[in-house]
């Protein structure tokens, strides 16, 4: 390319500010991009030291000077955070300065290149925090669910039990015409103890660290797919069992896609695959159902919480999560944790 044509692009280039500085700093050439960046024009700052577009915090512990030193004693310099424009507001920079020498090693000038990163920077933060929230959250609702699943199984189990059995002893005191009707009482105290068990299994993801993972996983399906009028079928396809919070967090990311399956996807058949894979675990629900059809909700952008959550759960977790059509019919959530999150 001929040093003409090279030297158009250098100047019209409008993301990043592209200038060069003579040995002691002062501006020497300026690029259209920096005129948008930094708001100055070419005439306005030739000349000026680069100093102008440092905050005075860091003008005070001579920053602009020791950036230059290291970019001569390393042939480069990069840093990242604020400058000023010329109206004062702040702005988050990349800076590369790179020191230019001649054939000689004589120093003569510096290269320097900006790119305003304020907006990447506010997404990433606003992503942080949100990734905190949920984090929080998800852990907040898993302390209460296990404190409810506590109180439920120390409380309200103990006391029907012990209902149970005063039944009993009121059975043996009363005479013969009054056993169906205890009978009737005591069936009723029995289902509720039972359907307060099933509370508490379902609050607590049951003895995962100790009966691992696909046994929970299995154990809920037997219990929860016959309810939902669902066969079901779980491939276990784990080199490694997953550590104790990944699963968890498996764990509760299957009940929520098991839950869509039961309440959308009109199915006959679930299917839950568990794999090793990319030093992680592969999760695929599948159902053979009426697949994805979009709610009006969905058109509208309307986002439901579960979708989310699942998501979120997920990608807290540093994975991924997907919900998608499949093929055959049906539809199919896939996600991957990895096992050192
Ligand atoms: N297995 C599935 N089959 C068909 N549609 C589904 C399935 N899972 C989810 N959907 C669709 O995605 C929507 C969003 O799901 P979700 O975020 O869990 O919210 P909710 O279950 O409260 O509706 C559902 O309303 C449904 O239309
Ligand atoms: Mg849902």
């Amino acid at each position: 390319m001929p040093e003409s044509a090279f030297q158009l692009l250098v100047e019209g280039v409008l993301d990043y500010a592209i200038f060069m500085l003579d040995p002691d700093g002062h501006i020497v050439s300026w690029n259209i991009g920096a005129e948008r960046i930094k708001g100055y024009t070419e005439a306005e700052v030739l000349g000026r030291h680069f100093s102008v577009f440092y905050p005075p915090e860091d003008i005070a512990a001579g920053k602009p000077e020791r950036e230059l030193e290291s970019a001569v004693a390393d042939g480069r310099l990069e840093d990242e955070g604020w400058r000023l424009r010329k109206d004062g507001t702040r702005f988050w920079a990349n800076v590369v300065i790179t020191a230019l020498f001649d054939g000689d090693g004589r120093l003569r000038g510096f290269g320097k290149v900006t790119r305003d990163m304020t907006e990447r920077r506010r997404a990433e933060q606003a992503l942080l925090e949100r990734r905190r929230l949920v984090t929080h959250l998800v852990e907040a609702q898993e302390l209460e669910r296990r404190r409810i699943a506590w109180d439920v199984h120390d409380d309200s189990i103990q006391s029907m039990v012990a209902v149970g059995m005063r039944l009993q002893l009121l059975a043996d005191r009363l005479g013969e015409e009054h056993a169906p009707t205890v009978r009737r009482l005591d069936d009723a105290v029995r289902t509720a103890v039972d359907r307060l068990r099933l509370l508490v299994f379902r609050l607590r993801p049951p003895e995962i660290a100790d009966r691992g993972l696909v046994r929970a996983i299995t154990a809920y399906l037997a219990d929860a797919a016959p309810a939902f009028g669902l066969d079901h079928v779980v491939r276990d396809e784990l080199e490694r069992e997953p550590p104790a919070d990944t699963a968890v967090t498996i764990y509760r990311i299957f009940q929520e896609a098991l839950a869509n399956v039961h309440k959308h996807a009109r199915a006959s058949t679930v299917e839950v695959r568990l794999s090793t894979v990319d030093r992680g675990t592969l999760v695929e629900v599948s159902d053979d159902g009426v697949g994805v059809v979009m709610s009006a909700d969905l058109q509208a952008g309307l986002e439901h919480f579960g979708m989310i959550e699942m998501r979120e759960r997920a990608e807290t977790a540093g994975g991924w999560w997907t919900f998608a059509a499949r093929p055959g019919g049906g539809t199919s959530v896939r996600f991957w944790l990895p096992t050192t999150p």
